[in-house]
């Protein structure tokens, strides 16, 4: 700014008066919701303020200040507006400037309540207006702009009434004022305690005696001494030494203790905080005054000298003082001070970085809203979606609008530990989150996300994840398991199938994965349909003193093998737990239990030797059951065995082991894998079945060497006929009845003369643990075949099979897998695409490598079972004796018509 001043001296009663009459230039004076342009008595020039701000309602108040004689205009904002904000001018960025407002009440609304608000300049809160103490209330600060623009807000305090205010001055202060002796308080303001023109009483001096506005106060609370002697001449104090540019209106008069050395200014402060001190000497006096000068008792400058025309400053700073007096002792002559100036220093917060607030504004246009969002988002007050530590935005919270996707800019807000987006229409993959390593929770729930992406590796302190009613696709990444602070993990409700990495199955993690096509817990794998592939689904407890209902498949078994036996289990059950009790090895009651067993005449009991000379020590792997490893093996009698090996985690206890394998060792039908013994030895529960040499259904039909051509529409009707049987026989024909619990095609095996037979039923897909008060069993079922039912009844039951069965039964007739990754989203999921053709009698989805060689009668039949046995409801579906019944008809049709054909 240039000030262009034009000096004039004169003598105004006991002293000389140079007065700069200087342009105003830099100079912005509000009139708060004031309407017209007006001039001051001192020649200064006010306008509205509507220019600088857009809110807030506008009315007068009955108050007469120096300046307007009546209905002095106020600005007032009902506290449900939104930023209370002015934008302010700055012309000179390389200085301080003076911002200077009146909060004026004087119970303009007639409610008699002063209001009581906060006020910040830029990223600082300044100051707290208290209009029940002092109506109006003025605050003054010095602020280090910086820039061509300071904003300077209202900010409502919860049931503290309505912010108001009548004006704002922005005055430009000389370059390098108030920074000498600041060295220990770098990037501050000042807030303005007291500014005295001492040993004056007659008003206050202010523009244009003082070409900067600075109002300089009375000396009145400090008499009743003082001196207001005459200079010499104006032009012999060197001024250009002062920074502060005091002008020489004030420094003309000075406080002189003449009769007594000890001169004392005691400053009341209404806050505990630091201070700046500014001490005005000039030597208006024909002598040369010393003195001590001391800061609450502390001296901090002995043996000061004013010297006759000469003018000086000194400077103090004070930490953490809620008091403050200035004292002067004399050494010669007599004390004396001629202005003082008191500031309290404040923090300005620093500005967020700029890479921040350039994201921040990319992200608000992504949202094509007008968020509020201006100036910085931390300081003063952090912006409603924006959390932050320090001028650090930590967190960014944009749930329930309309983003469809998550903005790039996203990704340069670097410190974010929170992020939450749910429910804003996010579609496809996972992006742009990669650089966010430091993000804890991410909340991407309630959208339309598809697919994970590979971002989330990266995010190596996400500690929750929240990705619940998205409609996620295909399987769990492994790299998910990398998160090691990872503790919530929320899947529920998407498309996800396939087993859970490993690496996730941890103490510390609590996964929810209800609402999906496949679930797993446990280290089989249910991605790899072709193969056995099985899941655990969440944990049922079941209580023992519960009556045993017919799902209770434990109870069925127990109850099935009769007094004597009964009496036996609970002997051995007894025998166990209190082995167990008693920290003896497992394999001592194990070993006692078989020993038993040989005696029962019932399946074959294999020592662990034979099992591993038969089967070449488990050399050749021919599957991978529900509970482990099948290996081939020859007897030493020459018979082909499959040998499997059940893992230690679905092991059962040693008794229960036994009994259940003694059960189904006596269940012998056609159409069911035969068990020929067991081995149990070494903490291994090994199981030996008969080997059919034709594989599995699903071999032939996804399988490598797929022999899709030979499984003609007779031959699958043939196959499904026989494993209808077998599963009729669990139900109906045996006792206790069986629900095989993992009907699927993998678990249909083939003879040389490809006659079906159903494995891998009964041998529990519960694992007890043999605690004394309960049973906790895992369900295993596999995705795709699972009976929908038993997310809510978490029961499974004869239906659950019929609902499986029908799965194998689609399969048969489409010749695809129950799920899969490739297609539209509605072919995904085998029962949900097939129904609807299906039912149409649109056989265009029929396997086409049947060639249209079937009967449409015998192809309605079988796809109408198949659609009644996939029923949601389990009440719909039918047995699976009406199952079997129906399935025959349909073979029987085909075969006539293939004979009507052939002739
Ligand atoms: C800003 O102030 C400095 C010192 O007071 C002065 O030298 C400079 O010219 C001013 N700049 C403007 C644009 O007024
Ligand atoms: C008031 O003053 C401002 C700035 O000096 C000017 O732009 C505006 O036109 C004036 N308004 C009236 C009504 O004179
Ligand atoms: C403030 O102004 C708005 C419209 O400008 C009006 O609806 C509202 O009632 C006013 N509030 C008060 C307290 O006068
Ligand atoms: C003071 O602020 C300037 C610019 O605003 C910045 O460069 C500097 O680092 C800050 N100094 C301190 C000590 O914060
Ligand atoms: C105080 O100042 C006013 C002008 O501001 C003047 O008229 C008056 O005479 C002064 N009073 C004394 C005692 O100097
Ligand atoms: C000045 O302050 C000091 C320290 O706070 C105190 O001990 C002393 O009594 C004060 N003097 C007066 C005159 O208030
Ligand atoms: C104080 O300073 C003056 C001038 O510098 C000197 O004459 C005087 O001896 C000093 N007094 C003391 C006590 O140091
Ligand atoms: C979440 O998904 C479940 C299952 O799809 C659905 O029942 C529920 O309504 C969904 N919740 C919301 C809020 O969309």
């Amino acid at each position: 700014m240039d000030l262009h001043c034009f000096w004039v001296g004169f003598f105004l009663f006991s002293g000389f008066w140079a007065v700069a009459f200087c342009d105003q230039d830099g100079f912005l004076s509000l009139t708060c919701g004031g309407t017209t342009n007006y001039t001051d008595s001192l020649s200064i020039s006010w306008i509205p303020d509507s220019a600088y701000i857009s809110i807030g309602n506008t009315t007068t108040v009955d108050y007469i200040d120096g300046t307007s004689s009546s209905g002095a205009p106020v600005r007032f904002f009902p506290v449900s507006q939104g930023r209370k904000c002015y934008g302010l001018p700055v012309t000179n960025v390389s200085s301080l400037v003076l911002v200077r407002a009146q909060f004026v009440y004087k119970n303009y609304d007639s409610l008699g309540k002063p209001p009581s608000f906060s006020v910040s300049l830029g990223t600082a809160i300044v100051s707290t207006i208290d209009l029940r103490k002092n109506d109006p209330w003025t605050e003054e600060f010095l602020w280090p702009t910086g820039k061509d623009a300071v904003s300077f807000c209202l900010h409502a305090i919860a049931d503290r009434g309505t912010p108001v205010i009548s004006t704002i001055e922005v005055r430009p202060l000389p370059q390098g004022a108030y920074t000498s002796g600041m060295e220990d308080f770098p990037n501050k303001s000042l807030r303005k305690s007291y500014r005295i023109n001492c040993g004056y009483t007659n008003g206050s001096l202010r523009y244009p005696l003082d070409p900067y506005d600075r109002i300089w106060d009375v000396d009145q609370s400090f008499a009743p001494f003082h001196v207001s002697a005459g200079f010499k001449t104006q032009l012999s104090f060197n001024f250009s030494a002062l920074k502060e540019a005091p002008p020489a209106a004030i420094l003309q008069t000075a406080r002189v203790l003449a009769r007594r050395d000890v001169l004392t200014y005691n400053f009341p402060l209404d806050t505990l905080a630091d201070y700046y001190i500014v001490l005005y000497f000039a030597g208006i006096l024909p002598v040369f005054p010393s003195f001590d000068i001391l800061i609450n008792g502390d001296v901090v400058q002995s043996n000061y000298t004013v010297r006759s025309s000469q003018v000086g400053t000194l400077y103090f700073t004070l930490r953490g003082t809620k008091s403050l007096n200035i004292t002067l002792k004399s050494t010669s002559f007599y004390p004396q001070v001629n202005a003082i100036e008191v500031y309290e220093i404040l923090d300005i917060p620093e500005e967020a970085s700029s890479t921040t607030v350039s994201a921040l504004q990319v992200i608000q246009q992504s949202t094509g809203l007008d968020l509020g969002w201006q100036d910085d988002p931390c300081s003063p007050v952090s912006w409603d979606q924006i959390g932050c530590e320090g001028n650090i935005v930590t967190s960014l919270e944009l749930p329930d609008i309309y983003l469809r996707s998550v903005s790039a800019a996203i990704g340069d807000l670097l410190d974010l530990k929170t992020l939450d987006l749910h429910n804003t229409s996010l579609a496809g993959e996972i992006q742009n989150l990669g650089s966010l390593t430091r993000l804890e929770k991410l909340n991407l729930s309630f959208n339309r996300l598809t697919s994970f992406g590979t971002d989330l590796e990266n995010l190596v302190s996400l500690q929750i994840l929240d990705l619940q009613n998205n409609t996620l696709q295909g399987i769990v990444p492994e790299s998910l398991g990398e998160l090691e602070d990872l503790h919530l993990l929320n899947l529920e409700n998407n498309k996800l199938q396939g087993a859970l990495p490993l690496s996730l199955n941890r103490e510390s993690l609590e996964i929810r994965a209800s609402g999906n096509l496949c679930l797993s817990f446990s280290t089989l794998r249910c991605n790899d349909f072709s193969a056995n592939s099985s899941i655990e689904i969440p944990q049922v407890t079941i209580f023992t003193g519960k009556k045993h209902t017919e799902h209770n498949q434990l109870a069925i078994i127990l109850g099935a093998i009769g007094g004597a036996l009964l009496a036996l289990v609970i002997f051995f059950s007894i025998l166990a737990f209190l082995y167990m009790r008693k920290k003896r090895t497992e394999i001592t009651s194990t070993e006692r239990a078989v020993s038993d067993m040989r005696n029962w005449n019932a399946a074959r009991v294999f020592t662990h030797k034979e099992i591993k000379a038969a089967t070449n020590n488990f050399k050749e792997v021919i599957g991978r059951g529900s509970f482990g490893s099948v290996y081939f093996g020859r007897l030493s009698d020459g018979k082909l065995v499959a040998v499997k090996v059940r893992f230690d985690r679905s092991q059962l206890g040693a008794d229960s082991f036994i009994n259940e394998v003694n059960l189904l060792s006596r269940i012998r039908h056609q159409n069911l894998v035969c068990l020929e013994g067991f081995c149990h030895e070494a903490k291994q529960q090994i199981l030996v079945y008969e080997y059919l040499p034709g594989g599995s259904l699903a071999d032939h039909l996804y399988g490598p060497n797929s022999k899709k051509v030979s499984l003609s529409w007779v031959r699958r009707l043939k196959i499904a006929v026989d494993a209808a049987k077998g599963l009729d026989y669990l139900h109906n024909g045996n006792e206790p009845r069986i629900i095989h619990r993992d009907v699927k095609c993998s678990n249909i095996l083939l003879d040389k003369e490809m006659n079906a037979k159903v494995c891998d039923f009964g041998l529990s897909k519960q694992v007890m643990q043999a605690d004394a008060t309960h049973v906790t069993t895992v369900v295993k079922g596999t995705a795709g075949y699972l009976d929908p039912e038993y997310y809510s009844t978490q029961q499974l039951t004869e239906k659950s099979d019929v609902y499986s069965f029908g799965v194998v039964l689609l399969e048969l007739i489409c010749g695809r897998e129950p799920l899969s990754h490739s297609g539209t989203p509605d072919s995904f999921n085998l029962v949900l695409w097939a129904k609807p053709y299906l039912q149409a009698g649109a056989y265009e989805i029929v396997d086409e490598s049947l060639e249209e060689r079937f009967d449409v009668q015998s192809m309605k039949k079988a796809a109408l079972v198949a659609i009644r046995s996939v029923e949601r409801d389990a009440s719909q579906r039918p047995t699976i004796a009406e199952v079997l019944a129906e399935l025959k008809e349909a073979y029987s049709i085909q075969l006539s018509y293939l004979a009507s054909h052939e002739m």
